[in-house]
């Protein structure tokens, strides 16, 4: 079949994607000129995309061109160091060169049968992943789109596995007159993990809440008594001041109550991987699962999370299926073992960035955006800036004197476009948060920020 300009559909495809690759290339290299928020110019341009489907489409080439020339303008920069919001990761060069590569093989995970090499690459960064983070040898990872499902996936493995325990079978009988199972469960918790357990049948009457300390951090002595009824659910960083749980004041004596102990660690996991941080998430490895991201810290591409479980049982209880067209040629079928079929080959991406950073590397990179963001922190502090909490690890929180010069001053650092800087609530109080994701964020890319965020105070000073 051809294109009707002589050219064979690969060869077209060919021609497409290195002019694709040109374009991504000028575009990683012109980063730097770009204010990190787009120009409200180059939003509105978003008009001249067709706002009706054409009824015969246009050459590939152009398609591509229109989205570089339009779209390319409109994206907030978040790869070249300076963006700071919502706890976003930049991307490792060796994960963004796989995902080129994955987009041309266009490989299925699904089952191994349809990507030996996808398979094979998976599986060994499933298991770095477990080792880099301590995690217990029999531990599974699975890849998915992000750490909201990875907490969704722990939580059905977490909730078909007690309801196990206590004679119940959701799988036959469901959920309906099922035991009443207990969440006890961090009053910070993210609220993904909210979301997580709606889409699991939990109801917020079946949550009980445990205060936390002033660092976002729950206090042991206030967990209630548990039972092997219960669902405890923590966290290894607090999504706005980094600091995790007393992990081993509180699992131990939960599993001794045959509760089912779940953290969520979508960034904070990582500082197990760092001999220096390591002891900020002291503990976390007796956990029954954990769900983080790679999409984040590791500075994989979007989308990739990652969901762990102590023992696989617990996952495929939940999650396998019978098709007789699936074959069981191997003990990691991830179809089995997550809530996706079809799926990208995530693991890859992960794979190419622990094969470049190497251990040392990965724990280089959790050390080094602790140190930025403790730079950010101190500079801020020097200025007369309120910071809120001890800063740990890739997190800061400041404030202004009120909360409206705090939302004023979060506008103005993001229309000055030299960095971007999120809002947040924290304790009553309208907060900055500043979080240092990006691998690629050097210290002159925080003091240059740092001085962006302190001339909208002090115009005179920070220049
Ligand atoms: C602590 C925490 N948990 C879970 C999530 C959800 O992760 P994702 O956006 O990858 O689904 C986030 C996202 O910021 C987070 O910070």
């Amino acid at each position: 079949m051809g294109t009707g300009d002589g050219r064979s559909p690969h060869e077209l495809k060919s021609t497409v994607v290195l002019d694709a690759a040109k374009r991504a290339a000028r575009y990683i290299a012109d980063s730097h000129a770009r204010p990190v928020a787009p120009t409200a110019a180059s939003v509105a341009a978003l008009d001249r995309f067709s706002t009706t489907l054409s009824e015969r489409g246009e050459d590939a080439t152009g398609v591509v061109e229109q989205l570089d020339e339009i779209g390319s303008p409109a994206t907030v920069v978040s790869t070249r160091g300076r963006y700071f919001g919502y706890v976003t990761g930049g991307t490792d060069p060796a994960a963004a060169g796989a995902a080129v590569l994955l987009t041309a093989w266009d490989q299925n995970v699904a089952i191994p049968a349809m990507s030996p090499v996808a398979a094979h690459l998976d599986d060994l960064a499933a298991r770095w992943t477990c080792e880099l983070l301590g995690l217990p040898a029999t531990a599974v990872a699975t890849f998915c789109a992000g750490a909201s499902i990875a907490n969704l996936t722990c939580l059905l493995a977490a909730r078909d596995s007690l309801l196990h325990r206590l004679g119940w079978s959701v799988d036959r009988d469901g959920l309906a007159g099922a035991p009443r199972l207990r969440v006890v469960a961090s009053a910070e918790i993210h609220v993904s993990v909210r979301k997580a357990l709606r889409a699991a049948g939990f109801g917020t009457s079946q949550i009980e809440y445990v205060p936390v300390d002033t660092q976002g951090a729950v206090i042991a002595s206030e967990v209630p008594e548990l039972n092997d009824h219960t669902l405890v659910l923590l966290q290894a960083g607090n999504v706005n001041t980094g600091h995790s749980d007393p992990f081993r004041e509180i699992i131990p004596s939960a599993q001794d109550r045959s509760a089912w102990v779940h953290v969520d660690g979508a960034f904070g996991l990582w500082a197990a991987a760092s001999p220096l941080q390591r002891h900020r998430v002291d503990g976390v490895d007796l956990a029954d699962s954990w769900a983080t991201d790679a999409h984040k810290w590791l500075n994989v591409s979007y989308d990739c999370g990652i969901a762990i479980v102590r023992d696989e049982q617990h996952l495929r209880r939940s999650l396998a299926f019978d098709a007789a067209y699936v074959s069981t040629d191997s003990d990691r079928v991830l179809a089995h073992l997550g809530l996706q079929m079809s799926q990208r080959a995530r693991g890859v991406e992960a794979w190419a960035v622990y094969a470049h950073l190497g251990r040392r590397g990965v724990a280089d990179l959790v050390d080094r955006l602790c140190q930025r963001a403790q730079q950010m922190a101190t500079l801020l502090g020097d200025a007369g800036i309120e910071v809120l909490v001890e800063p740990a690890l890739n997190q800061v929180l400041v404030a202004f004197e009120t909360d409206e010069a705090t939302d004023a001053v979060i506008t103005a650092v993001q229309r000055d476009g030299t960095c971007w800087v999120g809002g947040t609530n924290w304790h009553g109080r309208q907060a900055m948060r500043i979080s240092v994701c990006d691998a690629s964020t050097t210290a002159t890319d925080i003091s240059e920020s740092a001085k962006a965020i302190i001339r909208q105070i002090q115009p005179d000073r920070a220049t």
